[in-house]
């Protein structure tokens, strides 16, 4: 098994699922943490993400199909998508037009009720079908503001750091495309209170 990444949380490979080329995403144990917890927290992670990813692409965000969950294993088998990440892709191009899509996604992810929960440009990869997200163990299915405020609010920080070379364009681009989510205004209005509130603390 070829290794393509040792996370903080996982491990990822590349291998091959009945004849197609996969990655096995492992969650592997975290020594600080009480074992009986660890496992919990593996296991909810490992189950959230594989239903995520379905939901996802049910409601038209393109995610890799789940091929097998083993949360025994704390394994999850995704497609292999071919392409380059948003950061890679980004950092070259400084292509604001990316960004004004990716916000298109994300509205449609929070109009469906899905909060992604580690929104950045590395876990987004561009293939040539299309824009695949990845990385859903932290999300959640959530009407509520708060969590759509919150899910943004992360991305921008996230984004401004990975891309400050086109950080303002790129964040601007992207506020245009999330305006495709009928609520966006008032979700972008709880994207002000979170981050006043965290000056606060
Ligand atoms: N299905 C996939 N196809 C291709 N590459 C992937 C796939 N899943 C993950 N990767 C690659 O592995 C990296 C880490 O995967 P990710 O699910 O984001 O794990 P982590 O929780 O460690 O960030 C991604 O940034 C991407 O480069
Ligand atoms: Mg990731």
């Amino acid at each position: 098994m070829e290794l393509i990444k040792k996370g903080a949380e996982a491990e990822l490979y590349r291998i091959m699922y009945n004849g197609r080329p996969a990655v096995l995403k492992r969650r592997v144990p975290k020594r600080y943490r009480v074992p009986e917890l660890d496992e919990h927290i593996r296991k909810t992670r490992t189950r959230r993400e594989a239903r995520l990813l379905e939901r996802a692409r049910r409601v038209g965000v393109l995610t890799p199909e789940v091929l097998s969950v083993d949360d025994k294993r704390m394994e999850i088998v995704l497609e292999f998508v071919e392409g380059e990440r948003a950061k890679e892709y980004l950092l070259r191009t400084r292509d604001v037009g990316l960004m004004r899509k990716i916000g298109e996604m994300v509205a449609r992810l929070h109009e469906n009720n899905i909060i992604h929960g580690d929104l950045t440009t590395s876990n987004i990869i561009l293939s040539p079908k299309g824009i695949y997200f990845l990385d859903f163990g932290l999300g959640a299915v959530s009407d509520s503001v708060e969590d759509k405020a919150v899910d943004l609010v992360c991305f921008e920080k996230s984004f401004i750091a990975t891309h400050s070379d086109m950080a303002e364009g790129g964040w601007n681009a992207f506020r245009e495309g999330y305006s495709a989510y009928s609520e966006a205004d008032t979700v972008w209005k709880r994207v002000e209170q979170v981050k006043r509130r965290a000056r606060y603390l």
